[in-house]
């Protein structure tokens, strides 16, 4: 049996409501309340920074269009706090607020006297520590991927559509490229029509604190894991402390919230190009293609696959990267083929060289090892000289 990282959770949808029983009070998904970051209720000078940032963050964000980061110094470093609020770029002021008011009192009843949190709603999120955390991803800190959700709606699921993994990777690569370069909100919806009568419907956010690459590694890290693991269900969401994912089976956002908060907060210029910097210079390097590769001799093909090139990471050919790069390639066939996953690094920064390849669930071991050695084969030709890109086949893919 294929496992995940073993600190993923896979809950089903009954305890993702949106609503306590009874009162109109949005419910945590995720509390991340560590216990060794303590200081004395009552009695710290922290605590003061801490209670003034926590009553000042949710006006702060709702009045900077949803989100806000704050820090109150003290007299030492060790009694600063660092906070961070947004909400879903989608959601109207008063939905903010109230998210961010019900966060601060759950932290206030959940966590007290601790120096870090974070609490993430479906409406917003809330994080503070004593340490500057702003602009952090770790992208090889797996524990920072928090949150996995198959969402399996067992009541009338016959009628209940079932995500495909294609096309929904299609809607996902691109939503992950808006998100973090086309989005000032670090934000993206959309659907993509999987038969006549099924669409799909994908929402990706990243805080907006992370530079755009950062984004961009952040809601990619998702991507090998979904749907595969959650084959035949109905629904996904995951989070991670800078990112999160949603895909369903129907329109679960409004069409036209999504639209205004897509769009780019500078106002295009007359006629002009769009205003974002890095999305027109990607716009120029990037390449993408779909097509057909030979298929595989039995079982699931790889004839539609994606591949995605990130143009503004360059390595020098015949140089260290290179080689490593080779080498990671060409142990990710077998290695994945033994467990339906696998993930390795080669060579020392700055060279290094880190990959990832994912196959479905019902793919044999042949078969996965032939699917991401065919995706290297690919990426290695389609993407030559450059150091990041990301390939997507019906029963596998590769970063
Ligand atoms: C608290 O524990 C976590 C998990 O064991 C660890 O990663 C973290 O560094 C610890 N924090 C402090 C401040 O000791
Ligand atoms: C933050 O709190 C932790 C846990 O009490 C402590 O180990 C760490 O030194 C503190 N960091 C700063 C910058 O004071
Ligand atoms: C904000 O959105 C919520 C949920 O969609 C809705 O119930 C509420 O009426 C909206 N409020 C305003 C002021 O538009
Ligand atoms: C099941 O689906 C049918 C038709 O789509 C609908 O009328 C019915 O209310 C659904 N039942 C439940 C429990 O959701
Ligand atoms: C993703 O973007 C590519 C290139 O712009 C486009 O051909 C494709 O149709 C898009 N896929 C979806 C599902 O939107
Ligand atoms: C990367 O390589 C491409 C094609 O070889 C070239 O057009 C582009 O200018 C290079 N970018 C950088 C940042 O070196
Ligand atoms: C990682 O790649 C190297 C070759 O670059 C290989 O020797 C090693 O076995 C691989 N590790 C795993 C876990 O696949």
């Amino acid at each position: 049996m294929r496992s995940l990282l073993p600190i993923l959770l896979v809950v089903p949808l009954s305890l993702l409501v949106t609503t306590r029983s009874g009162r109109d009070e949005p419910e945590p998904i995720y509390m991340d309340c560590p216990t060794n970051t303590s200081y004395t209720p009552g009695s710290s000078a922290f605590q003061a920074n801490l209670d003034a940032l926590l009553s000042s963050l949710p006006a702060s964000a709702v009045a900077s269009s949803g989100f806000a980061t704050n820090v109150i110094t003290g007299a030492t470093p060790d009694e600063q706090a660092f906070g961070l609020a947004q909400c879903r770029a989608d959601v109207n002021a008063s939905t903010c607020r109230s998210c961010l008011d019900a966060s601060v009192r759950d932290v206030a009843t959940n966590c007290p006297g601790q120096k870090s949190a974070m609490f993430i709603y479906d409406a917003c999120l809330l994080r503070y520590s004593n340490t500057s955390f702003f602009g952090v991803f770790d992208f090889r800190d797996d524990k920072s991927f928090l949150v996995y959700r198959c969402i399996t709606r067992r009541q009338n699921a016959t009628q209940s559509p079932q995500l495909e993994w294609w096309p929904l990777s299609s809607l996902l690569i691109n939503l992950t490229a808006k998100a973090a370069y086309r989005s000032a909100r670090r934000f993206a919806a959309g659907s993509v029509q999987a038969t006549p009568s099924v669409t799909f419907y994908g929402m990706e956010q990243c805080t907006r604190d992370l530079a755009d690459n950062d984004c961009n590694l952040c809601l990619s890290r998702f991507l090998p894991f979904m749907p595969y693991d959650c084959d035949r269900t109905q629904g996904v969401r995951m989070f991670h402390r800078s990112c999160s994912v949603r895909v369903e089976a129907y329109p679960f956002y409004s069409a036209q919230a999504v639209e205004a908060a897509m769009a780019p907060v500078v106002p295009a210029p007359p006629g002009g190009e769009p205003p974002v910097g890095s999305a027109s210079r990607r716009q120029g390097n990037h390449f993408e293609a779909m097509g057909k590769v030979a298929p595989l001799t039995n079982a699931e093909d790889v004839s539609y696959f994606h591949i995605e090139c990130v143009s503004d990471t360059n390595y020098t050919r015949g140089g260290a990267f290179q080689s490593n790069l080779e080498s990671l390639l060409s142990s990710l066939p077998s290695a994945a083929a033994s467990g339906g996953f696998a993930e390795n690094a080669t060579g020392a920064a700055p060279d290094q060289a880190y990959g990832l390849a994912q196959c479905r669930r019902d793919a044999s071991a042949p078969d996965c090892s032939k699917c991401v050695d065919t995706l290297a084969q690919k990426l290695s030709s389609g993407c030559q000289g450059l150091k990041s890109a990301i390939a997507v086949a019906s029963p596998c893919m590769l970063r």
